[in-house]
């Protein structure tokens, strides 16, 4: 058995419109690549961070990589140590599951290397303390994608009960990132505690649809059941130019738009990669037009989830 290994966990959307919490899909770039090395000691020490400008602590006790590994070897009653190098390969703060992204990483990796006591599924509750540490509530619509693959439903928090959806083949995210950084804790104390019973109602139609959508294939029933009537209306406000790039996709052939995750990052949806890069390019001249610089990313959907590059 190999004594280190190196994981790519991928970049997820959360909520994916009118899935607030609930629903969430794996792309294939960008990610984060962990390698993870037993030692002889116990203890976790994250040797090295590339990637993150300085802006992520050392302290395995702050860090989502390695919170997530520590409930599972306590879970197997393993004292095996582990020494971590985390190279991020994606945006911190943009709204695409950074830090599910080396959660997922983290416990994966350290599962492999102890021969796969849990199964793939059985790691998610680990994963999850990882948000819980950055973002202060263990939600599941990034954690779970990123390590199950493709979308994933989360059917109930309490008991923890998840649903891998099947999605169309030529189903493509474009997915702009804003050179802003919005902090989930603060774009989740702003919403609404309460919701009124019409916008419930619709929300839940649309969720409904969306599924159904995805099931069957039916493009047009994707595009028009992605649509968020609570959230999106008070968080696009802390995203300069959302209407004009939302407007952007949509005028380009997008099946449907809206924030990624928490944002500030915004995706799309479109049934064929050509289309895709388009949707993607219009949105990110319309940031550049209002002066925002922008990155883009265009992938089919990840139906794998986390790889191992090398080891193992
Ligand atoms: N569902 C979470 C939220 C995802 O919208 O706050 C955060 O990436």
């Amino acid at each position: 058995m190999a004594s280190k290994v190196k994981i790519f966990a991928p970049a997820t959307v959360a909520n994916v419109t009118c899935g607030y919490d609930v629903l969430g899909f794996a792309v294939q770039q960008p990610g984060d690549e962990v390698t993870i090395e037993m030692r002889e000691e116990p203890g976790i020490e994250i040797k090295k961070i590339d990637g993150d400008q300085g802006a992520l602590p050392k302290n395995p006790n702050k860090n989502t990589v390695s919170v997530s590994i520590k409930p599972f070897l306590k879970h197997i009653g393993s004292q095996q140590g582990f020494n971590i190098y985390l190279k991020k390969k994606m945006p911190l703060g943009s709204g695409l599951g950074s830090s599910a992204a080396s959660a997922v990483a983290g416990v994966y990796g350290a599962n492999i290397l102890l021969g796969e006591p849990l199964s793939v599924e059985e790691l998610l509750p680990f994963a999850m303390e990882g948000e819980a540490l950055a973002c202060g509530v263990a939600h599941a619509d990034n954690v779970a994608p990123a390590l199950l693959g493709g979308f994933v439903l989360i059917r109930s928090y309490d008991p923890l009960d998840v649903v891998q959806i099947p999605s169309p083949s030529d189903l493509y995210a474009s997915i702009i990132h804003p050179h802003i950084e919005i902090a989930t804790k603060d774009a989740r104390s702003i919403l609404k505690k309460n919701i009124r019973m019409v916008d419930a109602v619709k929300q839940w139609g649309n969720l409904a649809g969306l599924i159904s959508g995805l099931y069957t294939g039916n493009y047009e029933l994707i595009g028009r059941s992605m649509e968020d009537v609570i959230v999106e209306p008070v968080r696009s406000v802390l995203i300069p130019g959302f209407d004009q790039v939302k407007r952007a996709a949509m005028k380009s052939g997008a099946l449907g738009c809206g924030i990624s995750g928490s944002g500030p990052s915004i995706f799309a949806l479109s049934n064929n990669s050509n289309t895709a890069e388009t949707v993607g390019n219009t949105m990110k001249e319309a940031f550049f037009n209002l002066g925002i610089q922008s990155d883009l990313f265009v992938s089919p959907i990840n139906q794998k989830g986390p790889l191992i590059l090398t080891g193992s």
